[in-house]
């Protein structure tokens, strides 16, 4: 088997990483490229390190734009790398821009895509996330679904390729740092904060617009609780722009602090009480059994339903009238829940790579007698 991974945000490196070892550990050779979206340290090479990745064997360097530019500089880039090194399956993973490029590259040379993390649904049209998974969905060969819930919804949508159930990555990704994580210095130690909460923030549909990043900022403000927020580039640029910044740091119970690498982050997330935040992955995080948090999603929708079902996950919105009174009452009812992981246990990857190991290792001589466990009878 010749697989072609494709990655170009953080959170595609961390989720993406222990599908990688997984090859490594069965000899499987792949070639790995980044488009390079996110090219600061902080949101890339950070992660790489942090995860033990090899460097990829091409960097794209697309860089930032239009969602237009992002995607076609990555296709023109993908579709020259597949021509020249012609894999047998093109793995992306998520709902970035560079997965949507990735899968259209791949299936216009009727190269098979595997799409790790598939069938997720926001139903909320303004999300560029949302446009990029659902095409990447219906052009996919092997669909890797994350939940049960997730496989309806790609059986409900009549998707051409098969669909397997398997947990999500992110679940092996932080089981296998998270022992690591507990024994750093926390991050944040020189504040002596008595208790904190996490914040993070980064999607377009509420931090370029001015008037729902202006609500987040207000109704901040009134969250009684030291706060710290490590913030993503695109967030600072939008308070700076917005005028924004004065008001978030006038209470002075938020701290701003550079992006985390995946370790020191991982050790907030630990060591906070709960968080608030606007991140897919983080949702997902919350319910791994090791840590067993409470996340306040600052948005109108999830994608990631099943945090909310398991008792993690409370979508509280953007209406500084309505979510710190909301956040700040849940608080005070209690964050402390025996919960369940929606998300698996850690195996993912294992079974992702047992897929595609049946599937391109058989020769027609010896066809491959292991039953199709984790594909779903629809
Ligand atoms: C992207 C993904 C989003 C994902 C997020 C993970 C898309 C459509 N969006 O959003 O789904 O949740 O990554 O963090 O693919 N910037 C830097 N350094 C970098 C990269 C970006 O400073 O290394 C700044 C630039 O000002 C850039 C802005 O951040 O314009 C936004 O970056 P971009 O990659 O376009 O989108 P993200 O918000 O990071
Ligand atoms: N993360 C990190 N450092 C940070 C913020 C987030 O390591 O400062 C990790 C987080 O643990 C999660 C991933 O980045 O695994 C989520 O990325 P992000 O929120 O940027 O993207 P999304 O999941 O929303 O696509």
């Amino acid at each position: 088997m010749k697989p072609f991974v494709v990655i170009g945000t953080r959170p595609e490196i961390i989720k993406m990483a222990p599908v990688l070892h997984e090859f490594s550990k069965r000899s499987i050779r792949y070639f790995f490229l980044h488009t390079g979206q996110h090219y600061s340290h902080g949101l890339s090479k950070s992660f790489f390190i942090d995860m033990k990745l090899r460097d990829p064997d091409s960097n794209l360097e697309i860089g930032s734009g239009t969602h237009s530019q992002q995607t076609a500089r990555a296709l023109l880039g993908i579709e020259e790398k597949l021509l020249e090194h012609k894999p047998d399956v093109v793995v992306v993973l998520g709902d970035t821009n560079a997965v949507l490029s990735a899968a259209l590259a791949a299936v216009k040379l009727d190269i098979p895509v595997g799409h790790i993390e598939a069938g997720l649904r926001s139903y909320d049209m303004r999300m560029p996330e949302e446009h990029n998974r659902r095409l990447t969905d219906h052009i996919s060969k092997y669909l890797f679904a994350p939940t049960d819930y997730t496989a309806r919804i790609l059986k409900n949508e009549n998707v051409w390729g098969n669909v397997y159930i398997t947990g999500n990555t992110v679940i092996d990704a932080l089981e296998s740092i998270i022992p690591k994580a507990r024994k750093i210095e926390s991050p944040v130690s020189e504040k002596n904060l008595d208790g904190f909460a996490l914040l993070t923030l980064h999607r377009a549909e509420n931090v370029d617009n001015p008037e729902i990043l202006k609500g987040l900022v207000k109704g901040l403000q009134v969250v009684r609780k030291d706060i710290v927020f490590p913030a993503h580039p695109r967030t600072l640029r939008r308070l700076e722009e917005f005028n924004l910044m004065d008001d978030l740091c006038s209470l002075g119970h938020i701290h701003i602090v550079n992006p985390m690498g995946y370790m020191s982050f991982l050790r907030l997330l630990i060591d906070c009480e709960f968080v608030l935040t606007d991140s897919g992955g983080i949702q997902e995080e919350v319910t791994a059994p090791s840590l067993n948090k409470r996340v306040f999603v600052l948005r109108r929708s999830t994608e990631r339903p099943e945090a909310v079902e398991s008792g993690h996950a409370t979508v509280v919105g953007t209406d500084p009238k309505k979510f710190p009174a909301l956040v700040n009452r849940l608080c005070e009812e209690g964050l402390d829940v025996r919960r369940s992981c929606p998300y698996g246990e850690g195996d993912a990857s294992v079974k992702i790579v047992d897929v595609l190991t049946r599937e391109f290792s058989c020769s027609p001589e010896q066809p491959n007698a292991q039953p199709d466990r984790y594909r779903t009878p629809f």
